[in-house]
């Protein structure tokens, strides 16, 4: 499942990070890739140990952990705390997959990919280039969004930036260890809770609507009971 969603960040939060993020300290984004990453790596990534990162992580996990839409798709368990990357002068990161297995900076706490997420924090109409390329079972599909939108796929598909030749490209991304770690199950679960919130809304509610409501809710937490690992 690719998903984007609008508006993660409002206007406020986007022009904060913007500002922060320049006073930043940036180092070689390859230096931070696997073996293999490095050598198809090309951008900068803002010093994770650095109060400013800090802050600015602290805003981005805010604003997804308390997006409905996000906790819908990734049933998470564990977020990695947010990074960040700049793309600029033909910048590029060329096909890779992303780890499977990570250490969450501080504890060193294992946790698992399951999905990968990017939140978009330039105006894509002032760079050219800096498409996330990613490979699905429908094919490639190429995402440039508007800043403040995020997209939340698969961390086992294999995936790319293309080269900014004009302009910058600021970007945060972060992965998620979900309480359910199948794709399929994690899509039916995201799928039916749509559902259910979309008859919930609905304006003319009967009393038959209302208690069927009610059972298929039940079935999605026995579901969700059924399937979650911790
Ligand atoms: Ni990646």
């Amino acid at each position: 499942m690719l998903l984007v969603i609008e508006n993660v960040l409002s206007p406020e939060l986007l022009e904060e990070i913007n500002r922060c993020a320049m006073d930043g300290q940036w180092i070689d984004g390859a230096l931070t890739a696997g073996s293999l990453a490095q050598k198809v790596k090309s951008n900068l990534q803002l010093d994770d140990n650095t109060e400013l990162a800090q802050q600015l992580q602290d805003i981005v996990l805010e604003a997804v952990a308390t997006n409905s839409l996000f906790c819908s798709a990734a049933l998470p368990q564990m977020i990695y705390p947010p990074k960040f990357n700049l793309y600029k002068n033909g910048g590029a990161y060329g096909t890779h997959v992303d780890n499977a297995v990570l250490s969450v900076p501080g504890t060193g706490q294992p946790m698992r990919s399951d999905l990968s997420a990017t939140v978009f924090l330039t105006d894509p109409t002032s760079y050219a280039g800096g498409e996330l390329v990613i490979e699905t079972e429908y094919g490639a599909q190429e995402i440039k969004l508007e800043a403040g939108d995020m997209v939340l796929y698969p961390s086992s598909s294999l995936h790319q930036v293309k080269p900014v030749t004009e302009g910058e490209r600021l970007s945060s991304f972060f992965w998620i260890q979900s309480l359910v770690r199948d794709t399929q199950e994690r899509s039916m679960l995201f799928d039916l809770d749509q559902s259910i919130q979309g008859l919930a809304g609905a304006a003319d509610q009967s009393e038959t609507v209302t208690e069927e409501v009610s059972r298929l809710t039940g079935l999605y937490h026995n579901l969700v009971r059924r399937w979650s690992e911790f």
